[in-house]
């Protein structure tokens, strides 16, 4: 790993930039259904009410945040206790060299660690970094939800991938 970077635990500091990031990604239609902006301290409560289940990471480069993966839950039902949903984002300005892919791996590194046999995520088709990202990491594309949810009032398709960890890899 560069000198310069650095990858820890999520802190409520880092609400601002994860924001910016979490909210440059909504602006670009590419990553998720979501479309308010977030603000830091929603940011920070959401991930503060799960710090201790779920992982959130941040990656550092030269003193700044420019990189963020999580997980959250996927269902409350207990036998879905061990599955988590994952995100990864990285500031527009830092992609394409290799941080989403150390954000991501720290995350499932951390969850594994935390007891959970699988991360699930939903991809735009049409999101080839994050296809390409997953499926270097060892997701598994499942299959394409048709017509999952509308955009700005369009339909999108939606590609489920998975990824077990831990015990679902050996049972
Ligand atoms: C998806 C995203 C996290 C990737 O992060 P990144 O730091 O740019 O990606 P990396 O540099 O770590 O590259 C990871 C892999 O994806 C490939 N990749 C990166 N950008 C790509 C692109 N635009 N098209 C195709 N492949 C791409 C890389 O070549 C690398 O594959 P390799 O290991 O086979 O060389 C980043 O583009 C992003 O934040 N996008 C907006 C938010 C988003 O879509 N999040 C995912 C949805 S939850």
């Amino acid at each position: 790993m560069a000198p310069e970077l650095q990858v820890r635990a999520f802190s409520a500091a880092d609400a601002p930039a994860v924001a910016a990031i979490y909210n440059q990604g909504i602006a670009e239609r590419i990553a998720t259904f979501e479309t308010e902006p977030r603000s830091p301290s929603t940011m920070a409560e959401q991930f503060g009410k799960r710090a201790d289940t779920h992982p959130a990471i941040v990656v550092e480069q030269a003193g700044e945040v420019v990189a963020v993966a999580w997980t959250s839950e996927y269902r409350p039902r207990r036998a879905y206790a061990g599955i988590a949903e994952t995100s990864v984002y990285v500031a527009k300005d830092a992609r394409g060299q290799g941080l989403g892919r150390l954000a991501l791996a720290s995350v499932i590194d951390a969850a594994e660690r935390k007891g959970f046999w699988k991360l699930v995520s939903r991809i735009f088709p049409e999101n080839a970094a994050s296809r390409r990202l997953c499926a270097t990491l060892g997701f598994r594309e499942v299959g394409v939800y048709h017509r999952h949810g509308k955009l700005d009032g369009v339909w999108r398709d939606c590609i489920i991938v998975e990824r077990l960890l831990g015990e679902a890899l050996n049972p």
